[in-house]
Formats: structure tokens, C-alpha cells, sequence
């Protein structure tokens, strides 16, 4: 058993190669300390980079960060494996977030589908592609809550939501680690970033984080939970603090939480030299000190800064760390590295041939395009859309009118050149006939104007417009936090001299993040969210604005009105002075002056070109009790003209309870297809552990009382089903 082998091989190993299987460095400070004469430049997302470590230490390396291509790899666990004592081979780790070398939408846009069985499939494909590549683990999935659309990071969570965000989460651990970590088309899952690094204040990457216990398990731990109770097999800590704590030094999260409260027992790795950035939260008075608190807080690997291997082997021979905690950490590491059978072969993910058919293969890019359909909203239609296919002459205008920069952030090894633009798209659908004319009209955040011309005359001369605008991709992402959530440059300035023409016109936002969109709204007859759809996008963007595909997604974060309205989300406390409507103008409530409390597009919304009629709602027990269930049902019927698929969603509100609660939290969903006229009765089971909380006794418990359900078609628009008692 894998047991034995890792204390066989634990047993032979001296302190300093102990130590070393907990650092993790890039492949080119490997390579450079052997002298390699190969060159790769990997990702640098933060303050170290190249560097020159003693051979020594290089010879006890446990693992690899962002190794990318079966040939780096090879290169590096063969140069290291000639220096390495008990041929203890790497482990490979890259961020596979969205897709490796088929990139599919972005997470976001991902969820917007509300079917974890495509986050699954998606999932799959990307480890498949990544495995090829040599690669043992990726980073992901992201499992962060996410509330401030000015956080860059939005983009890479699945949105606002406790149980939404946790089914994805899980789907995507089912997706990269499949049945057997051995399979030659399965990647280990890390879920990322424990935790509440979603909660930086102010939206600014990195930042403080300050929350009660009780908003941290009710709204922020169950996704990571999810992960890791669908299997995953590392976590990796968080750049923030939390109770002033940086969570990668945090003993109340890795250990009481993580390791005895949820049993995990996999491998927990910091963030990028996150470590040594305890000195810089002022908690760690130097390396050394920062080394110690990692080790006993419970943490496993250190990425990139080198704390450990600096400092450990020193604290242990001083008697101030127990050696029996390094232990423990590489006892899980190697396990990992067992199960992934590197100890049969090093070289088993590793083969530059099969790397090659491995990518972009057809059956990818259609699943791509699936996904890409299945994740664009529809945020508004006046009837303009669907376009008619007869169409003569179509304008794209917008710098993503004919870019392949729609990949978004952290796309692997996707490649801009290999997606589809809009205006491929475009070509791809409409007969050879009918003119399509692209022009840029300005870029991506300049304030040059003097493309506005050409892209006028374009607009001008064609039947009808589609703007294609956003923010350009490393406006999202790690480090991509904004202030303004606006269409950036002079993009809002081409949009309304567009407007001026009185062209029927769509707009299709490409972006990672929610924006505020209300004069859009106001102006524009339709718009849809494309987010960064990833290499077929212009596909689907096509399938979409011409009919042969439905909008069905659904925001899974909710859309301010404003940057001042920001944070904003649906499960959120009544306060003691709640608005109630919004049209309720007494002043001594909580609410701002000057605009609604409501967000501009809330949480679960999206278009779709046929019409759901809700009907018959119906709750079937008015009692709940431990064992038991109750059942929510509404008939919901395609009332519209076009077949199409409807997120059915059902609320909860817990009238009153120890501490206050939320007016609504989302507690099941059903995706439905209809053809139109067709109608189907969707059924909710609800269960005690479902009403489970954190509560004003510090413990998880159902607490006794009356529950009213809610299903509807988004947080906004909802039908009461009725109320029942909990009752023990
Ligand atoms: O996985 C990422 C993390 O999300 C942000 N910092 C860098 C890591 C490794 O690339």
C-alpha cells in the first residue's frame, strides 16, 4: 500500500531532503542551476522571480511551478533526477483555471450556466490537454466568494453565491481528477484561495480582509468545503489576512478548520511567496519566524519564496520546530506523488507526441462552443435579436470586433490566433454574400479617436451593428482590480455616436467582470454578456445574435448600478430599517439618496428569446422535522415561440433565527429545456440539513422556526410557494 511505501521512503531521508520536497520554484531556476542551456519564461505574478539557489538545494526540489510544455518538463525532471539522491521525482503544478490549450469560457461566465455537469466536462478536457503537457496539478478550481466587481479576480469565481459556487467547485474537482489520478487524462485539483480572498477590501487585490466567523462559514467556507468533500487533492492558502492573521500562517483555518473539522488530508500549498509576505502583514518578525508559523499552522509547500528551505533544518537542530511536523507535511506530499504513480515512471504524463494530438482536438472545440453558448446572458432584447439570417450587409465595431484577445485571464497555453472572432463568426454563419465589415474604431483604453471615422462609415453603410466592446483581458484577473466599472478609453463615446446612426443595434460586452451598465440599457436595444467566451467565442456569439441558439445563462454575481453601490448582492441582512420597496421614500431607512438599493441586474438574471410562464406554485407540507422533507413545485411552461432552456430557482428565508439571517439564500436549481407551448412541473425536495447554519451558539445546527420559499426566474422576480415550520 501507498502507506507503506511513503514511510519506506521517508525513513531513508535525511532533514535537508525532507525539507526540500515543501519548496516549490519555477523551471528556469532549475534549469539555470544545472546550466542548462534551455531557455523558458514562465508566469511571474509577484515580487521574486529569477533566481539562483545552490545546487544542493536544487537537488531536493519537490515541485515545479508553471512547467507548460512536455518538453520543459522533460527537461527538468531528467536534469533534477540525475542530481536527486532517492529519485524522488517532481510534481508538475500550473494553473489550468479556463481551459489549457482549448480555452472555454471564463469561470464567471462558466457558472452564468448554471450546469456543473459542463464545468465537469469543460473540466475534463482541460486535464486532459494539461496531462499531456506533463502537467500533475492545477490550480484550481477557484472557489472564492466574490461580492466587489472591482476585485480583478471575479472573473476566475463562479459569482455571489454559497451553494451555486459550491456545486461548480465540486463539479470542477470531479472534472480535472475523473476516477483515477493514474489515468493518463486526469490532473490533481487544487482548490484555491483558502480563504475569503474574495472579501479584499475595497476590491484591491491583496488587501485586508475583516469578517465575522459567522459571515466566513455561512456565506465563504461551503465552496471550499465542496471542493475538498468532492476530493480534491491539495488547497492552497490565501495572500489575505483573516482575523489578522495571513491565512497562510492561519492555524484556526489550515488546522482546526481544514484538517480536523473537515478531515482533510491532502496537501495545503501557499500562494506565491506568500510566506515571506508575513513579514511584510507585519506578523512574522523575520524568515525564520515566518517558517516556524507556516509549519505549525499546517502548511505543506511554499511557493516560490524560501523561507522553508532557508530556515527549517536550523529551527529543528535549535529544537524550536518538532521535526515531526515536517514529517507530516512530506508524508503528503509523497502520497500525492504516489497516487499520481510518478514513482512507476516520472515520465508518464510526459510524451511529446501524444502532447500533439492531444490539443485543440475537434470534439474540444465544439464542447468549447457548447460552453460558450451556454454562458453568454442575454441582459436585454427589445426584439431586435434574434438577427434575421437574410440580412445584406453586417458592421462589427469595437476592438473586439475582429480580436482574438476574447481568452480572458490565466488561459493557459491558449492561443488569441486559434480563436474564433466575432467577425469569423460571423463569416462562418451568414452566406457568402452578405457583407461584413469589422473596424476597430478606437482600442481597448486610449483615448485616441481618430478611428471613429472609418468605424462610423462602416456602421453607416451597413443594415445592421454589432458593438463589440469591453475591457481588454488584463483588466480582470490576479492584480486587475479597477475603480471605475465602466466600458474603458473612448469606448463609451464610439457607443453613442454608433447610436446616433439609428442603426438597429446589439451590443456584445466582452469582459471579466460585472459593469454598470444602465445608460447601455437605456440606449441600446440589446445586449449581451459574452464575457471572455474563450476560442469558439465568435461562434457562439453567431449561433446566439442569429437564432440558432437560445440564450439560456444566468448571472451568477449581480450587476450595481453604480461603483458606489458596490458591494451588492442577494443574500444579503434586512438591517433594522430595511427599504422594503423601492419606491418608498421616508428618509430614516437604509438606502442611499440617489439610487435604488437593488443592484441594475440582479443575481440569477438572463434573457432568453421564448417567454417562461410560472404557474401553480405549490408547497406540499407545511411541517418539517428531523428525516423529513417538504416539497416546493411550480409548473413552469414555454409561453414564447422559440424552443429554449429555463433556470428554475428556488429561495428560502428563514423568518427569524438566533442571529439575523439573510432575506434569501438560493437552495436548489433545476435547468429545464421546453419546446414551445410544452410545460413541466419542477419539483424541490427540502431537507433539514439544507436550513443548517452557523449559529449565535458558534455551532452548525437547523434551528427551529418558520421557513418561506420562494421560487422564481432570478432573486428579483420571485413567487411564493408558502411557509412551513422546522419543529424538532
Ligand atoms: O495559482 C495562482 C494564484 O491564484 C495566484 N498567484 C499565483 C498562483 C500560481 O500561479
Amino acid at each position: 500500500p501507498v502507506q507503506t511505501k511513503v514511510e519506506e521512503l521517508l525513513s531513508e531521508m535525511t532533514l535537508a531532503e525532507k525539507i526540500g520536497q515543501m519548496f516549490q520554484t519555477d523551471p528556469g531556476t532549475v534549469l539555470r542551476s544545472y546550466h542548462s542551456k534551455i531557455e523558458v519564461s514562465t508566469p511571474v505574478t509577484g515580487p521574486i522571480s529569477e533566481r539562483t539557489l545552490s545546487k544542493e538545494l536544487i537537488s531536493n526540489l519537490g515541485s515545479i511551478l508553471s512547467a507548460t510544455d512536455a518538453q520543459t518538463a522533460y527537461e527538468v525532471q531528467k536534469v533534477f533526477l540525475q542530481h536527486n539522491r532517492l529519485k524522488i521525482p517532481l510534481l508538475f503544478m500550473f494553473d489550468i483555471i479556463h481551459g489549457f490549450r482549448t480555452v472555454f469560457p471564463i469561470p464567471l461566465g462558466l457558472a452564468s450556466s448554471w450546469e456543473p455537469k459542463l464545468a465537469e466536462e469543460t473540466s475534463r478536457v482541460a486535464a486532459a490537454e494539461g496531462a499531456a503537457s506533463g502537467i500533475n496539478v492545477t490550480f484550481a478550481p477557484m472557489a472564492d466568494l466574490v461580492r466587489d466587481p472591482r476585485w480583478g479576480r471575479v472573473m476566475e469565481s463562479p459569482g455571489e453565491d454559497p451553494y451555486l459556487n459550491g456545486q461548480m467547485a465540486a463539479a470542477m474537482v470531479r472534472g480535472f481528477q475523473g476516477d483515477d489520478l493514474k489515468a493518463l487524462d486526469t490532473i490533481a485539483a487544487c482548490v484555491k484561495h483558502f480563504a475569503a480572498y474574495g472579501a479584499a477590501e475595497g476590491g484591491r487585490d491583496y488587501n485586508t480582509v475583516d469578517m465575522s466567523e459567522a459571515t466566513l462559514r455561512n456565506y465563504y467556507l461551503p465552496a471550499y468545503k465542496a471542493g475538498i468533500d468532492a476530493g480534491a487533492e491539495l488547497i492552497m492558502t490565501s495572500f489575505n489576512v483573516y482575523d489578522g492573521v495571513p491565512a497562510t500562517t492561519n492555524s484556526f483555518l489550515l488546522r482546526n478548520v481544514l484538517r480536523e473539522e473537515w478531515g482533510f488530508e491532502g496537501v495545503v500549498i501557499s500562494d506565491y511567496t506568500s510566506l515571506w509576505e508575513t513579514i511584510f502583514h507585519m506578523s512574522s518578525k523575520d524568515g525564520e519566524d515566518a517558517a516556524k508559523q507556516g509549519l505549525e499552522a499546517g502548511l505543506d509547500i511554499e511557493m516560490i519564496s524560501t523561507e522553508y528551505i532557508s530556515h527549517l533544518e536550523q529551527l529543528v537542530e535549535r529544537g524550536e520546530v518538532d521535526v515531526a511536523l515536517i514529517d507530516e507535511a512530506v508524508r503528503r506530499i509523497l502520497t500525492l506523488k504516489f497516487k499520481l504513480g510518478l514513482f512507476d515512471d516520472p515520465y508518464r504524463y510526459i510524451n511529446i507526441e501524444r502532447e500533439k494530438e492531444a490539443h485543440l482536438k475537434h470534439e474540444y472545440r465544439q464542447l468549447a462552443r457548447k460552453a460558450a453558448q451556454k454562458s453568454m446572458v442575454l441582459l436585454k432584447n427589445d426584439g431586435i435579436l434574434p438577427l434575421k439570417k437574410d440580412v445584406k450587409s453586417v458592421a462589427v465595431i469595437g476592438p473586439f470586433a475582429d480580436s482574438g484577445r476574447i481568452l480572458g485571464g490565466w488561459s493557459g497555453l491558449g492561443k488569441p490566433e486559434e480563436a474564433v472572432t466575432v467577425k469569423q463568426g460571423l463569416i462562418n454563419k451568414l452566406e457568402n454574400d452578405v457583407k461584413i465589415t469589422a473596424a476597430a474604431g478606437c482600442d481597448y483604453s486610449s483615448n485616441d479617436v481618430s478611428g471613429f471615422q472609418a468605424a462610423l462609415e462602416a456602421a453607416a453603410s451597413s443594415e445592421v451593428v454589432i458593438l463589440a466592446m469591453g475591457e481588454e483581458d488584463h483588466m480582470s484577473g490576479e492584480a486587475g482590480s479597477r475603480a471605475y466599472l465602466t466600458l474603458p478609453g473612448v469606448q463609451p463615446k464610439l457607443v453613442e455616436e454608433v447610436l446616433k446612426l439609428g442603426k438597429p443595434t446589439v451590443l456584445v460586452l466582452f469582459n471579466g467582470r460585472p459593469l454598470e451598465l444602465k445608460w447601455y440599457h437605456e440606449h441600446v436595444p440589446a445586449i449581451l454578456e459574452a464575457w471572455f467566451p474563450g476560442t469558439e467565442g465568435g461562434n457562439a456569439i453567431a449561433d446566439l445574435l442569429f437564432g440558432d441558439a437560445n440564450p439560456s445563462a444566468k448571472l451568477t454575481m449581480s450587476f450595481p448600478y453604480t461603483v458606489g453601490q458596490v458591494p451588492v448582492y442577494y443574500n444579503c441582512l434586512n438591517t433594522g430599517r430595511p427599504k422594503g420597496h423601492e419606491d418608498n421614500d421616508f428618509r430614516f431607512l437604509s438606502k442611499y439618496l440617489d439610487i435604488p438599493n437593488a443592484p441594475f441586474y440582479p443575481f440569477g438574471y438572463g434573457l432568453s428569446y421564448t417567454e417562461f410562464t410560472y404557474s401553480d406554485t405549490a408547497l406540499i407540507g407545511d411541517t418539517l422535522t428531523p428525516g423529513g422533507s417538504v416539497k416546493a413545485m411550480v409548473t413552469v411552461q414555454n409561453t414564447g415561440n422559440y424552443a429554449g432552456e429555463e433556470i428554475v430557482q428556488m429561495y428560502v428565508r428563514d423568518l427569524w433565527g438566533s442571529t439575523s439571517r439573510p432575506l434569501l439564500e438560493l437552495k436548489g436549481f433545476h435547468k429545464i429545456h421546453l419546446a414551445p407551448g410544452e410545460k413541466a412541473t419542477v419539483e424541490f425536495v427540502i431537507e433539514p440539513e439544507m436550513l443548517s447554519y452557523f449559529t449565535a451558539k458558534k455551532q452548525y445546527e437547523v434551528e427551529e422556526g418558520d421557513f418561506k420559499v420562494f421560487v422564481g426566474k432570478n432573486a428579483r422576480d420571485l413567487i411564493e410557494c408558502g411557509t412551513f415550520t422546522y419543529t424538532i
